[in-house]
């Protein structure tokens, strides 16, 4: 069975006190009401522990935004899966379009982490998704097959059942033009397709796929209701709880 997932990444927003402020109305939040599925969010990694300690006990999954490729050791800046797993995330972004655009990620990294955070039992978001230019030059099809491929096809099928996979095309990210839920659908089928060949049906229907890009609460219950999306990976909309909130409830 699938799980429905809306889960929030901040990317690099918030100061310490207006994170403070976030994460205690979104405790205030899970805690008051039913939730129609998992919630999950990644702050910046500087707030994870504070994120950990609020939110303690409560319904929310804390996850950060990226991982290093590296156990431990001369890596300046970066933090460790075991790091993470010390104080309590339970897994982590990996191969968002900007970590791809803005710091050189490939695939070929991706799987590396991927295979990390499986191995400490945390759970990695993996994000693929075409550019415009790609979209444009018919080629979307076969750029997320070749990074789905890269990235998890070297996983166990017991292991890719852990994997939450988020198609992002790029051309939708924070630009306001959200895919239309049948341009989503049919790449999300697509990809499950992938999983069926690859893995056989049965482990292609445990694989959540959720959808990023421009999900805001006008548009996420006809996004969030299409056959193979299983729910949304947030930006902008993240920030502020009465969005993220009716983004949630748009599952209701
Ligand atoms: P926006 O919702 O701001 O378009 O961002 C989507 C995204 O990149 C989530 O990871």
């Amino acid at each position: 069975m699938r799980k429905k997932i809306v889960a929030g990444n901040w990317k690099m927003n918030k100061d310490y006190v207006g994170a403070q402020q976030l994460l205690t109305q979104l405790l205030s939040y899970t805690n008051n009401n039913p939730l129609p599925c998992e919630v999950h969010i990644a702050p910046p990694s500087l707030y994870a522990m504070m994120a950990k300690d609020l939110l303690e006990n409560g319904k929310v999954t804390v996850l950060t935004q990226d991982v290093s490729e590296h156990n431990q050791g001369a890596y300046t800046g970066e933090i460790s899966v075991e790091m993470l797993k010390s104080i309590g995330v339970q897994g982590s972004l990996v191969g968002h379009s900007e970590r791809r655009q803005f710091h050189g990620e490939t695939d070929a990294h991706c799987a590396v982490k991927v295979k990390k955070l499986l191995e400490a039992g945390l759970t990695p978001i993996y994000c693929n998704g075409e550019t415009l230019e790609q979209r444009k030059s018919g080629a979307h099809f076969d750029v997320v097959k070749n990074q789905t491929e890269v990235a998890l096809f070297g996983l166990s099928a017991e292991e890719i059942k852990k994997v939450i996979i988020a198609y992002e095309p790029v051309w939708a990210i924070g630009t306001g033009e959200t895919a239309s839920p049948e341009q989503a659908q049919e790449i999300h089928a697509h990809i499950r397709q992938l999983l069926s060949q690859k893995y056989g049906n049965d482990v292609a229907q445990e694989i959540s796929i959720l959808y990023g890009g421009s999900v805001k609460p006008e548009n996420a219950k006809e996004i969030f209701s299409q056959k193979d999306i299983d729910g949304g990976l947030i930006g902008g909309a993240a920030l502020k709880i009465e969005d993220f909130s009716k983004i949630i409830e748009a599952f209701g």
